[in-house]
């Protein structure tokens, strides 16, 4: 079973990880989904918060799976077995990160690889920043978002 890792902080979870998530669940018998942690990011949403958001936007995939690691990603991938780790890459800039990631990466274990899949040309402009900047202005974020993370912003600031 060729097994892999999607990780993010996905704070919220976009539309555009969730095309990336489609694409990849085409690619490989499973995917992971893994809420992993970003040390230079402060989150809006907990991570019990992202995680239950994570598991029913992405309910509808059947080989797709949601997990929560402290740790560093490769070593999630090499515990559990996958054969790659998952990337979206929406614009020139993120190639640099992504450089550097994946050199981290390929230190610790040659044997998994990086794939890359290409954000769709009308996802390119969504991060989970911009979705929350876009809501706080008033913005109608449901085209850019799954449901739950719609319900999710209400419950949280319109209480
Ligand atoms: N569509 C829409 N938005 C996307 C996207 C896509 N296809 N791909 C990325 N984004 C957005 C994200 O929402 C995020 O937005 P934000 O910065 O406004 O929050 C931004 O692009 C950056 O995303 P990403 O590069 O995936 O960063 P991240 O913080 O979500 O994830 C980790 C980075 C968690 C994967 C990485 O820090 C990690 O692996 N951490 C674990 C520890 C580790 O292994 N570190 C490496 C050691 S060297």
């Amino acid at each position: 079973m060729r097994k892999a890792i999607y990780p993010g902080s996905f704070d919220p979870i976009t539309n555009g990880h969730i095309d990336i998530i489609s694409r990849a669940s085409k690619l490989f018998d499973e995917v992971i989904v893994l809420l992993a942690v970003n040390p230079s990011k402060e989150c809006r949403f907990t991570i019990e918060e992202r995680l239950a958001m994570l598991k029913v936007a992405t309910k509808q995939f059947n080989n797709v799976k949601v997990d929560f690691y402290p740790g560093l990603t490769i070593q999630y991938a090499r515990k559990v077995g996958a054969v790659a780790l998952i990337r979206g890459l929406r614009v020139v800039s993120d190639f640099e990160y992504e450089w550097a990631l994946s050199a981290a990466n390929e230190f610790i274990d040659k044997d998994i690889e990086m794939v890359f899949l290409m954000a769709h040309r009308e996802m390119t402009f969504i991060s989970s920043s911009s979705i929350d900047e876009l809501y706080r202005s008033g913005v109608d974020i449901s085209p850019l978002v799954p449901k739950v993370v719609v319900d999710n912003y209400a419950k949280k600031y319109n209480k």
